[in-house]
């Protein structure tokens, strides 16, 4: 692909080759699908996407959270074709390779926790969560589970039970996984409760104890608790520091297996390899997947090794742990360790969230701006002081700033999340800002 400096927009997009190509995926793909901006793909190259019709966009979503080590890395493009040159699949129900193991061991070492553990692989966050599901279930013999409103662990019938983002996305399934209560998450912009941190003196987590453990499900009966440390989804929720620490002392008083699901906060995207190091937690278990393998199906769930130390036939699949996506996983960790993404993520994204903060004096449409490294939440408001969403207004903004060459992503009701990729340069997160404040004001002028 072409080197550039800026977004460059030849065609206002969608062009017509775009245009086409969306007549065509319309009319054969699940309409299920949601589709953030119409962005058919050609090329790609670190922080650019280049669409079919020549424009070139920078990417301020990586895929939701993928591709953090850059598009098309050339180490990952290496050693994908290396290893498809000598082994492509071997079912991992049957039999072992070197990647495999390889990827295992590497991911014991740089999750959170010095102690053994053991890990399964998948193809997906979901699946990583069911494994997380059935090894807590497996485990304790229960099967009730306690999650957070607002939260978002993947979509088959035993995580889609767990997620809370939108009830477009729990509607007319029945029959899923039984017994999961749902908790207010700390989310402390709106917070359910109606109180004011610090003052409040984390309620929330007393609200588990006090009324959930007391009142709804004896702790004794819960397979797991499980908490995202930085709420993706919903508009990239940061709850105050002492929370997550909060939460896993009420586990391990309760003896509840404690799971945080990391497949969006992972792998250096908040400045530390993964969120729960901010608080110096160690899940039981941990659940992996998005940028993994910078874009190739990966999922991993990770676990202190008693827990997952279960019946052989207990949980197998056939194509987790494929020797090219582990390779590509391989050459993902290497190039976010040698290239120490998770400074860059600090670095650079303390330069965006300051600036978007500085905006947020201007704009009164700019409710909150919260983050860490380069997990940073916008939420729109049409009055700062009724914080009634903006959600029209979010829209046009990406759709504004689509046109200019900037792909941005909505989460919540009326939020942003920008996670550009790790590679990001300052002087790249200038020219995104430039064109974001840019797609603010015409906004404001319009609506
Ligand atoms: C925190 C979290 N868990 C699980 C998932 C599900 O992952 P997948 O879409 O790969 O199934 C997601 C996806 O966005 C996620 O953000």
């Amino acid at each position: 692909m072409e080197k550039v400096k800026r977004p460059k927009i030849v065609v206002t997009p969608p062009g017509p080759k775009a245009r086409k190509f969306i007549e065509r995926d319309r009319a054969v793909t699940s309409t299920s699908l949601t589709r953030t901006a119409p962005l058919v793909g050609a090329e790609e190259e670190g922080v650019w996407v280049k669409d079919i019709d020549g424009n070139v966009f920078l990417d301020f979503s990586s895929g939701i959270a993928v591709t953090n080590i850059g598009h098309r890395h050339p180490k990952v493009v290496e050693a994908i074709k290396r290893q498809s040159d000598k082994l492509i699949f071997v079912n991992s129900c049957d039999f072992y390779t070197l990647p495999q193991v390889e990827l295992m061991e590497r991911l014991c070492e740089v999750t959170p926790g010095k102690f053994k553990k053991r890990v399964f692989l998948g193809n997906s966050g979901t699946e990583a969560v069911e494994a997380a599901l059935k090894i807590a279930q497996w485990n304790t013999r229960n099967y009730y589970v306690l999650a957070f409103i607002g939260g978002f662990h993947g979509r088959t019938m035993g995580s889609l039970q767990l997620t809370t983002t939108s009830v477009a996305a729990r509607r007319h399934f029945k029959g899923m996984m039984q017994g999961v209560f749902h908790v207010p998450y700390a989310y402390c912009y709106r917070c359910p409760f109606k109180q004011e941190y610090p003052e409040c003196g984390l309620w929330c987590v007393e609200y588990i104890e006090e009324t959930m453990l007391k009142k709804v499900i004896p702790p004794d009966d819960l397979a797991c608790l499980i908490v995202e440390p930085i709420q993706g989804a919903e508009g990239y929720i940061v709850p105050p520091d002492d929370y997550l620490p909060a939460l896993v002392k009420l586990c391990k008083k309760h003896n509840i297996i404690f799971v945080a699901d990391e497949v969006q906060t992972g792998f250096c995207r908040t400045g530390k390899w993964f969120a729960c190091e901010h608080w110096g937690v160690e899940p039981d278990i941990i659940t992996l997947s998005k940028a993994l393998a910078a874009g190739l199906p990966c999922g991993a769930a990770v676990s202190r090794a008693e827990l997952m130390e279960w019946d052989p036939g207990a949980h197998e699949n056939t194509l987790g742990g494929n020797p090219v996506v582990c390779e590509a996983a391989l050459a993902t960790l290497d190039v976010l360790e040698k290239e120490r993404l998770d400074q860059n993520a600090e670095r650079v994204g303390g330069y965006l969230l300051k600036r978007i903060k500085e905006l947020s004096e201007k704009h009164e449409l700019i409710g909150d701006a919260r983050g860490k490294g380069m997990m940073i939440g916008i939420e729109f408001v049409e009055d700062q002081r009724t914080k009634k969403p903006a959600t029209k207004q979010r829209n046009a903004l990406m759709n504004e700033a689509f046109k200019r060459g900037l792909v941005l992503l909505g989460a919540g009701a009326s939020s942003l999340r920008l996670a550009p990729p790790l590679v990001l340069t300052k002087e790249q997160a200038d020219v995104g800002l430039e064109i974001f404040g840019e797609a603010l004001e015409k906004v404001e002028r319009d609506i």
